[in-house]
């Protein structure tokens, strides 16, 4: 017989205050998508393999579907939509539409995410780091040269003070 045991979940999500009742091993990913209509999170493998449920905990990137609710009692989220607040997601944002960076846009969320975090600890990465810091999201779509073109824009634009790439 399944347990249906719930619980409070309380944690910070894009700088405000939730509290979710579900099982403590409810997916993180689920709790997003399901319990507070955050869909911009995606679902791709599911097994921890593809990157496309890729948040933010605690300033690290963490496969949502890997993670369940218990765990992020009382943690920073950060998930796609709650990255325009901040000058890297913006900058992000805006490079990756310019530079072609998304095509179906089922990766894009989590490209976004994981890009973010190394823009936050690094001015002006090169190509080989934006390589290896979305080496866990894979793309189906583009061949990376336009993700990392777009990340590589997005640091150039935010160094010279920009959020906007430059034409
Ligand atoms: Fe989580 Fe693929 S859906 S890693
Ligand atoms: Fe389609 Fe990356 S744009 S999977």
């Amino acid at each position: 017989m399944p347990n249906r045991e719930r619980t409070d979940i309380a944690f910070e999500l894009n700088g405000r205050s939730v509290e979710v009742a579900c099982h403590p091993l409810t997916r993180l990913l689920d709790v997003l998508r399901v319990n507070l209509g955050l869909t911009g999170t995606k679902e791709g493998c599911g097994e921890g393999e593809c990157g496309a449920c890729s948040v933010i905990v605690d300033g690290a990137v963490v496969n949502s579907c890997l993670v369940p609710a218990a765990q992020v009692v009382g943690c920073r989220v950060e998930t796609v939509e709650g990255l325009v607040a901040h000058r890297e997601g913006r900058a992000l944002q805006a490079a990756f539409i310019a530079h072609g960076g998304a095509q179906c846009g089922i990766c894009t969320p989590g490209m976004l995410v994981a890009a973010t975090c190394l823009l936050r600890r690094r001015d002006r990465p090169t190509p080989a780091e934006i390589r290896e810091q979305l080496a866990g999201n894979l793309c189906r779509c583009t061949g990376y040269v336009r993700i990392v073109e777009s990340v590589d824009a997005a640091a150039v634009a935010l160094v010279d003070g920009r959020e906007e790439p430059s034409s």
